[in-house]
């Protein structure tokens, strides 16, 4: 079983489908925050849709190309993180998180960003990884600054969140960072 200890009491684990049920709990009480930087908030309506989602994330953890974790704080299922987008012709992928509101605050999500770094540069030896957040989103780019990532530039209106195009804020980390 793939998962990570972060720390006491900070595990990272596979989503598997009996978490369907916890996962969408968390998102759904946590509609109105979540939904102002995920996209696919809104359209994740019932359990059966957290349920496909993560059996698309077993998918894509079989083909290699993305590895999505369940963040459990204290045994509760509070959030997730991914490395997706794996481009093993490049050696490289992107890091993705959310984390319920009021789990927030305890540096859950960077000591998870850490972790999974450790785990994309030296178990699959990755050779760069990014962070993308919306222009705004000043509590997630404070991850990858607090992690020392390289501020690259604005990706112009290259999301599209809540009814109007979005620029995006590019980190990355190479694994010559280390
Ligand atoms: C983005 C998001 C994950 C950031 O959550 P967060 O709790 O601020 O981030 P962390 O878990 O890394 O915690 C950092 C905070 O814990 C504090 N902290 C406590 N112990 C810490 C530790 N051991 N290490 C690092 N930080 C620690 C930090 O000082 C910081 O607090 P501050 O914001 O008051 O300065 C969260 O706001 C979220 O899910 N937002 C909605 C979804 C979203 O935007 N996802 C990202 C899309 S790009």
């Amino acid at each position: 079983m793939f998962s990570f200890h972060v720390r006491e009491g900070l595990e990272l684990g596979l989503l598997e489908e009996h978490h369907a049920e916890d996962l969408y709990a968390a998102v759904d009480m946590n509609r109105d925050y979540l939904r102002q930087w995920l996209p696919w908030v809104d359209v994740t309506k019932s359990p059966e849709d957290t349920q496909q989602f993560i059996r698309t994330s077993a998918m894509e953890f079989a083909s290699r190309s993305s590895i999505v974790t369940g963040i459990w704080w204290d045994s509760s299922l509070v959030g997730t993180v991914g490395l997706h987008k794996i481009d093993w012709m490049n050696r490289r992928a992107e890091i993705g998180y959310w984390l319920v509101e009021q789990a927030q605050g305890n540096g859950i999500v960077s000591c998870s960003v850490t972790s999974m770094l450790r785990y994309a540069f030296h178990d699959l030896d990755l050779h760069r990884v990014e962070i993308r957040c919306a222009v705004g989103n000043d509590k997630s780019r404070a991850v990858p600054e607090r992690l020392g990532f390289h501020f690259e530039g604005i990706c112009r209106e290259g999301q599209w969140l809540n009814g109007k195009y979005t620029d995006l804020r590019i980190y990355s980390k190479l694994a010559s960072d280390l």
